[in-house]
């Protein structure tokens, strides 16, 4: 069996810097027409300056130069001009607003979400889409539920708006969707894959470890209802985020599941194995290009039920990562990508 899908595209993805960016920037850029990249770097990129350097180091990295690097800006407070000028730069897809201390690198985040209200005022007015880390400082299971009520009133306040979820994790905030129509989410494949028994049920496994973590069977089964049967404000979001083996494997592991390699593959395992390969392309692609109004470049990724050998790590420029799925054969492969 061959499915082929048109423009794939990676709605949430860590690509990094430095070595680490030139490690994993081809994956993406092999598999995907593109992708929303995240700003959260150290320091994060927060300047129209720095957006623009990033995304120069992204394309150089990613060897594609057809590849459609949607690039964010990490939230604070912007003056008109500003978002005038990022609005006006190539590239430039969002930005990205973390709570303070919620994930990796957001500790220069919003503390205070009134504070917000103004730059939120004017991205309504420009047209700017807004990206949300949606998590609390609660109870690690409750934090995104915690959160919802943020959700609700950001829809409510700023109707025009267009606010996304980013990797939901939750039946709740998948039932959300229906109350505002402002509102659309992306959704990793972990989240459709694993609950919190994988993480930690039997033992500890660092690499399934992730903000917001896996949660409970009926949260997964939600989001894949949601996935699978096309719900058409839901849109794949990888949240890949690589970290080195060392800061996994260690006292204190970073959250982070790194997916790129896997990703599609995968994907197209988990749609033919539920009988949904006619959703995959409006979840991969078609979803986000109608919310965003995107032009993405020409390209036909197809994937064929062949197995796939998953490395126990990916290493280059003195890195080494350990993916998703590491060590196991994937059930299917991309065979062509034109
Ligand atoms: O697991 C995660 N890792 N969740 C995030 O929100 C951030 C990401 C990262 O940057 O490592
Ligand atoms: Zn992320």
């Amino acid at each position: 069996m061959e499915i082929s899908v048109r423009a794939p595209l990676d709605m949430h993805l860590h690509l990094r810097d430095g070595e680490m960016l030139r490690l994993v920037a081809p994956m993406s850029a092999a598999d995907f027409a593109g992708a929303v990249v995240m700003p959260n770097l150290v320091p994060p990129v927060a300047s129209v300056e720095a957006m623009q350097e990033y995304r120069g180091r992204v394309l150089a990295a990613g060897k594609e130069p057809e590849f459609y690097a949607l690039m964010t800006l990490f939230f604070r407070e912007y003056t008109e001009e500003e978002l005038l000028r990022a609005k006006e730069t190539p590239g430039f897809f969002g930005i990205k607003l973390y709570p303070a201390g919620v994930t990796t690198n957001s500790e220069q985040g919003v503390g205070n979400m009134a504070s917000a209200e103004p730059t939120l005022r004017l991205m309504e007015q420009l047209g700017i889409p807004l990206l949300v880390h949606g998590e609390s400082h609660g109870f690690v299971l409750d934090r995104e539920e915690e959160f919802l009520p943020v959700y609700r009133s950001l829809a409510a306040k700023f109707p025009r708006l267009r606010i996304c979820m980013e990797h939901i994790s939750t039946a709740a905030a998948v039932k959300l969707l229906d109350e505002y129509e402002n509102l659309c989410a992306t959704i990793t494949l972990h989240h459709l894959l694993l609950t919190l028994d994988d993480v930690m049920g039997d033992k500890l496994r660092p690499h399934l470890f992730c903000k917001p973590i896996a949660k409970r069977e009926a949260d997964r089964e939600a989001l894949l209802t949601a996935a699978l049967g096309g719900h058409t404000r839901v849109m794949f979001g990888s949240d890949s985020a690589p970290h080195p083996r060392e800061a996994k494997e260690c006292c204190g592991c970073a959250a982070g599941i790194f997916s790129a390699p896997v990703a599609l593959p995968r994907l197209a395992q988990l749609f033919a194995l539920h009988g949904a390969v006619d959703k995959l392309q409006g979840f991969v692609s078609d979803n986000a290009r109608r919310i965003y109004g995107l032009h993405v470049p020409e390209k036909k990724v197809t994937l064929r039920d062949e197995p796939m050998q998953v490395p126990e790590s990916y290493r280059g420029f003195g890195q080494k990562v350990v993916p998703l799925d590491a060590g196991e054969e994937l059930g299917w492969r991309v065979v062509e990508r034109i």
